[in-house]
């Protein structure tokens, strides 16, 4: 209870800006520290000039969380959201989901889809915890240091 209203009251100092040009270096470190095969910089350059849902958070003028979402058809995808090591397990990331759920519904989106590493526990979890379930399995989807691994499709409906 008391972690929870910790979070709220620190949730009222994010500042919440659209994805764009000046923030890649902030998101880019963040990136290389959180993905074990990282977005190159030119991936992010793409997503920036893509129709994007994208956005970061910023707490004491420095980011500690992106998220990158497209619109696609009538669906979310959630390419990729990460927080800053230092800011992890502290609501940042439910709260990025909140806020992409807000801008889904000023789309008319309801659907979310997204691709988890299969070996990527953490993030499989944090899906679960908000809602998220299971829908299939894309073999080898993903590269790792030494060789490759499935990704697993998940899926949040009707929000
Ligand atoms: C996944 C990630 C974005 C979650 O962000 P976060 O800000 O730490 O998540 P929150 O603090 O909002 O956690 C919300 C809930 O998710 C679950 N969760 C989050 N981290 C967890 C962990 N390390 N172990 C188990 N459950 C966890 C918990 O249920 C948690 O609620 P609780 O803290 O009340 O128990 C973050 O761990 C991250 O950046 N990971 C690296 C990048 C990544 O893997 N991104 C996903 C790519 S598909």
């Amino acid at each position: 209870m008391l972690k929870k209203e910790n979070q709220n009251s620190q949730a009222n100092n994010y500042i919440i800006e659209n994805f764009s040009e000046h923030h890649l270096d902030d998101v880019m470190e963040i990136e290389i520290h959180a993905n074990p095969t990282p977005w190159s910089k030119h991936i992010f350059e793409k997503i920036l000039e893509q129709r994007s849902l994208s956005f970061v958070i910023i707490l004491n003028s420095q980011i500690v969380g992106f998220c990158i979402a497209n619109k696609v058809l009538d669906e979310c995808h959630l390419q990729n959201i990460s927080v800053l090591e230092a800011m992890r397990r502290q609501g940042v990331g439910n709260f990025m989901l909140d806020i992409l759920k807000k801008r889904m519904s000023l789309s008319g989106i309801s659907t979310i889809l997204l691709e988890v590493r299969r070996s990527n526990k953490i993030a499989q979890d944090f899906y679960r915890e908000n809602g998220f379930q299971e829908l299939s399995i894309r073999k080898d989807y993903y590269q790792t240091k030494n060789g490759r691994e499935d990704a697993i499709i998940m899926c949040l409906k009707g929000l």
